[in-house]
């Protein structure tokens, strides 16, 4: 695997078709199943580990955000990854970038009030990335399913020629979403932490048991995390999967978001639906680690 830092030595690597995975680096299991697409689909798996400092709000949490180079090359070497794209800031953003890309009705909801300028921050990156590497494919969890679908949107409307691939969410053993973020838990938030899990497994269930009311679904989730005391809910959510507007009516793809406090740590994570042809909804909660994240040190 090659370790490079400017764009003209990450494009130097390519061969055949290129696999982007866009990262901010610590890496979880989370992580590693996106470079494992990625190594399933392409001739050249190129991750790019960089912490953005556009995408974090005032307050926000960039210079406490961990970073461990050594660590994340070692995983990336044994997840068979070609090339590592680990810019200095001063390679990303030369100069303030005078261009900013915005998704503006995307950006509105879900997490946009909390973290205003976030989306623009994720999406302008996200361009310069497809645009400085050249990737044919670029991958992406749906853990961060309004991200997914901003990115989703931004390639469309600029007309980049990359396909975005959608990947499922990987969870620990006991039903958490795998994020970097975890490592700030403490115990009893960590434990606390489950409620999110169990609330959208509820609203899981409920749809497979026919419930198609956004406002009941969304109100099943809050009632569960109100019983965790630990845990404040700033929103839960059925939208739709492409353009991110609320859904009255489960009766297309979408999902139900969720953004929650726990132990001073702010948590997000959702469930996707799927429609079936037959009119049938599959619920997609991801992905369960059988023994404990990689996050935690090593196995
Ligand atoms: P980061 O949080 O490092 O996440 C990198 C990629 O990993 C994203 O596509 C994210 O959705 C995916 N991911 C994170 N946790 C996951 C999980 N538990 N299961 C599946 N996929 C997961 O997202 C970013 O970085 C940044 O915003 C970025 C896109 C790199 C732009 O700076």
């Amino acid at each position: 695997m090659r370790l490079v830092t400017t764009f003209v030595e990450a494009r130097r690597q390519r061969r055949g078709v290129v696999g982007l995975v866009p990262t901010m680096g610590f890496f979880h299991e989370g992580h590693l199943s996106l470079m494992k697409a990625a190594r399933a689909d392409c001739d050249t798996v190129l991750v790019s580990l960089f912490v953005n400092p556009l995408q974090f709000g005032a307050g926000e949490d960039l210079d406490r955000y961990p970073r461990d180079l050594e660590r994340d090359h070692g995983l990336a070497v044994a997840a068979g990854v070609d090339v590592l794209f680990a810019p200095p800031l001063e390679e990303m953003y030369p100069r303030t970038p005078a261009t900013s890309v915005t998704v503006a009705a995307l950006s509105a909801g879900l997490c946009g009030p909390a973290r205003p300028g976030h989306f623009s921050g994720v999406a302008t990156v996200v361009a310069k990335l497809l645009g400085g590497l050249q990737p044919q494919r670029a991958y992406f969890g749906r853990k961060d399913a309004q991200q997914l679908a901003v990115i989703r949107r931004l390639v469309a409307d600029l007309s980049l020629p990359v396909d975005v691939v959608g990947c499922p969410i990987i969870r620990e053993e006991d039903g958490l979403a795998l994020s970097s973020r975890n490592i700030y838990l403490g115990g009893e938030g960590r434990t606390a932490a489950t409620v999110l899990w169990r609330a959208l497994s509820a609203a899981a269930a409920a749809v497979e048991g026919g419930e198609r009311r956004g406002a009941v679904l969304q109100k099943l989730v809050a009632t569960r995390v109100a019983q965790q005391a630990e845990a404040r809910l700033e929103y839960a959510e059925l939208v739709d999967a492409e353009d991110v507007e609320p859904l009255e009516h489960l009766d297309r793809a979408s999902f139900l978001a969720l953004a929650a406090h726990v132990d001073g740590v702010r948590l997000i994570d959702n469930v996707h639906f799927w429609m079936n042809e037959d009119g049938r909804v599959k619920p997609e909660l991801g992905v369960r680690l059988d023994g404990p994240s990689i996050l935690y040190g090593e196995r």
